[in-house]
């Protein structure tokens, strides 16, 4: 960024905040980041109480982005939801085209959560992609889902060493060789480890947090109490297990849809391991509860709090919702945002009603209906229910 241009951007953020008073001395740097972090606030503060009180129409952006990074894949894991025919993301087209649209949304927001199909710290331009997010977005932290195949050196620094705060989910969904290979159809354990410890020695735990993910199939989920064991070993500060959901018809075997038996035993033993190692955990809903007034969410926040922005311009309010067609191709983020496909999701919700029936992270009982364990996107409700009635057949 050239001088003037600084300047521009300290007159344009100063204009958005006349209020706030900063001290004369403080250097540009300083300046900037307490008026982008007073933008963040007022609307973080803005939007909990639009959610609150569930409006409809909403004066605030969302606090959390999901960017979807697209990219090639050096693993190739039995479950993965990526296909393999995806335009890769180019970060300087993409702010090209969505910049003007996206950035003043990013600005604003409490995080910004880099993932997609692929492996985006496998692309080229990996580097110039954190640089870029932690130069123009020091004040918003950054949460990256990561294979941790190329957890390089210079790709560490800028995470574990820049103005920003990084969490790092780690998808592993193994504790050991032979189950990691399986999983993810790769040779990469010793780098990965090596590059674990690498990134556990450098880090500053309050700074840079570290996750652990395990997709639970039939193929690992016994493993998971020995993966939170593991994981305690390792120094991570969370485990985060979830139901693997079907994307493509022939994956449908790995589903523990067919195996509700062996879920919910393994679901309760690692809930037993992560409480006597204190380890923080996240497991999915167990299969079974009933529909009692206790196991039902009164609505679902995430068409309020956050949004996620594809590479090709498409949005979605959540990565399990289907059907969702609206794109920055054809409208502004603010005609979406409160578009009539957003009004009708948050109507539908505020009565606890719409897509909360089915849905597999927010509704305890949605886990029970197949349909919470199939991707939605690109596929027809008919294509659904066929695959349905053929795995009954041969589950
Ligand atoms: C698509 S990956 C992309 C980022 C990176 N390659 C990784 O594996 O973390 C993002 C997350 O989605 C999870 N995931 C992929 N396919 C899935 C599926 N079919 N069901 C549930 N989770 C899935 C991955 O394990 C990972 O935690
Ligand atoms: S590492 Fe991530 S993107 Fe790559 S195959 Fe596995 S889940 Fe898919």
């Amino acid at each position: 960024m050239t001088t003037a241009e600084a300047m521009a951007e300290l007159a344009a953020l100063h204009k958005d905040r006349p209020n706030l008073r900063l001290p004369t001395a403080a250097s540009f740097k300083d300046k900037r980041r307490r008026y982008l972090e007073a933008l963040r606030d007022e609307n973080i503060a803005l939007n909990n109480r639009e959610w609150a009180e569930k409006r409809v129409i909403l004066a605030s952006t969302p606090q959390v982005v999901f960017l979807q990074i697209n990219a090639v894949c050096n693993a190739d894991c039995v479950f993965c939801s990526k296909g393999y025919d995806y335009p890769i993301f180019d970060i300087d087209d993409y702010f090209g085209k969505y910049g003007g649209s996206v950035l003043p949304v990013l600005r604003r927001a409490r995080e910004l959560i880099l993932t997609g199909s692929g492996e985006f710290l496998g692309l080229p331009k990996a580097r110039r992609i954190l640089e870029r997010f932690n130069r123009q977005l020091p004040h918003v932290d950054k949460y990256v889902a990561t294979n941790a195949s190329h957890l390089k050196p210079e790709l560490l620094d800028l995470i574990v060493g820049g103005e920003s705060r990084y969490t790092l989910q780690l998808s592993l969904h193994a504790a050991d060789r032979e189950t990691f290979e399986t999983m993810m159809r790769y040779k990469a354990y010793d780098r990965v480890m090596g590059n674990i410890r690498s990134l556990m020695e450098k880090r500053d735990p309050g700074k840079t947090r570290v996750y652990f993910m395990f997709v639970m199939t039939t193929l690992n989920a016994e493993s998971l109490p020995d993966f939170i064991r593991f994981a305690k070993g390792m120094g991570a500060d969370r485990v985060i297990a979830g139901y693997f959901y079907i994307y493509e018809a022939q994956q449908k075997y790995l589903s523990l849809y067919f195996k509700q038996d062996l879920a919910n035993r393994v679901i309760a033993e690692a809930g037993k391991v992560a409480a006597e190692l204190k380890m923080d955990v996240s497991l999915p809903h167990p299969f079974g509860l009933k529909d009692e007034p206790a196991s039902k969410p009164g609505s679902c926040i995430e068409p309020w709090h956050q949004i996620m922005f594809n590479p090709d311009g498409g949005v979605l309010p959540c990565d399990v919702y289907g059907g969702f067609r609206e794109t920055l191709n054809e409208k502004t983020f603010q005609e979406i945002w409160n578009g009539p496909s957003y009004r009708s999701i948050r109507r539908a919700l505020k009565t606890g009603g719409g897509c909360l029936a089915t849905c597999p992270r927010h509704n305890p009982i949605g886990v029970n209906d197949w349909r919470a364990h199939v991707i939605h996107r690109h596929k027809d409700e008919k294509q659904i229910v066929k695959e349905y009635h053929e795995a009954l057949k041969k589950p």
